[in-house]
């Protein structure tokens, strides 16, 4: 570093709680927030954790939904991974959870989208304690300490490989996407989907349809229904449909997909302009006048529980890339709105 300024002339140092511009020897992209640290004494930096947390919100913290993490002047995305037991406050006795409810403390392993500098909240409260804050609300939603870093954090490392996504697309000549169904059970998501697959196959594309019901047969079968069973459904599926992406391919998925933040999830795994949210609109009566498997009668019965749009929650796009109105659209002219949509969007000739 060469100089310290302020609007009252430089310093020769400065302390926390000044307000001043740093001037760089040597041409390097930081800004505000970032930590800098003496060579003598290299801040660690990592992107797992082992963390004690307490939850502060109604909704619970569920694994797989990213949050905002704030570790100091640091703000990044940071998912739990594993819940590894949850403290009674009373007995202080270890529970297994796959939630945490509010005022619940857990142990949990987080992992974050980069790399922070840190220090164990017993060592530094100010570098090791973090908030939580929901990405969609902003509110604060939990509080936690860094307890130490996870060993394969340091060890794994991305593998740089030569081919790109740029490549395999241009080897299949056409733009790589992902067209996200989602909508209610019965909506008519797996039907158009199948049928918008069919017309872009018909004119040489490359695709692939990740279904609901197929995919939960095989990567998912070890899910159920729980709010917290189908983040992680749509947490794995949108990596799925990512890796998809990158092998050039035009990935359409049906799925219901009920909550926003993880369809927000989705989207940022993508490039701007890859990811085309499809919300197949359909009132819940009507879906449930249609009921093409006996779901909703078995749900309203109370055989079923957790169905989406009797006792699980559906949150509709706020504003998806397609809208279409399945109540009054039959599937074969919904089909043919995505694919005019598609060309007007340039995705496709
Ligand atoms: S998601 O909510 O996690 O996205 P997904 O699309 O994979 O759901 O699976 C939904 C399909 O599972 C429905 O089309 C339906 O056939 C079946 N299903 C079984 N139980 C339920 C339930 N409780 N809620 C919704 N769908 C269910």
């Amino acid at each position: 570093m060469s100089r310290i300024y302020t609007y009252d002339g430089d310093l020769q140092q400065a302390v926390a709680g000044q307000s001043v511009t740093l001037l760089m020897e040597d041409e390097i992209d930081i800004s505000r927030g970032d930590v800098i640290s003496g060579v003598s004494s290299p801040a660690q930096t990592a992107d797992q954790f082992e963390t004690s947390l307490v939850w502060m919100h109604d909704e619970p913290l569920l694994p797989g939904r990213p949050y905002l993490m704030k570790l100091g002047t640091q703000t990044v995305s940071a998912t739990v991974t594993d819940i590894k037991y949850q403290v009674n406050v009373n007995t202080l006795e270890h529970t297994a959870s796959k939630q945490l409810d509010l005022n619940a403390i857990g142990v949990c392993s987080l992992s974050l989208n980069k790399a922070v500098a840190f220090d164990a909240f017993k060592d530094n409260q100010d570098t090791g304690g973090f908030i939580l804050v929901d990405r969609m609300t902003n509110n604060t939603v939990g509080a936690g300490m860094l307890n130490f870093a996870l060993r394969r954090s340091q060890n794994i490392h991305m593998q740089h490989v030569d081919i790109g996504k740029l490549q395999r697309a241009e080897a299949k000549v056409q733009k790589p996407a992902v067209l996200w169904f989602t909508g209610l059970s019965g909506a008519g998501k797996s039907t158009i989907a199948n049928l918008v697959e069919q017309k872009l196959y018909a004119q040489g594309q490359h695709t692939y349809l990740l279904d609901g019901d197929n995919v939960r047969h095989g990567l998912n079968r070890d899910l159920g229904f729980t709010d917290a069973d189908r983040v992680e459904n749509i947490r794995r599926v949108s990596e799925v449909a990512r890796l998809m992406v990158d092998a050039g391919l035009i990935v359409l998925t049906a799925f219901i997909s009920p909550f926003r933040s993880e369809r927000r999830m989705a989207r940022d795994l993508l490039d701007e302009g890859e990811f085309i949210e499809i919300f197949v609109d359909t009132p819940l009566d009507v879906a449930e006048e249609r009921d093409p498997k006996g779901l909703y009668r078995k749900a309203r019965r109370g055989e079923l529980q957790n169905f989406t749009g009797i006792d699980s929650a559906y949150e509709a796009p706020e504003s998806p890339e397609i809208h279409l109105h399945t109540d009054k659209l039959s599937p074969e002219d919904a089909a043919d709105a995505i694919i005019k949509a598609l060309r007007e969007r340039g995705l496709i000739n």
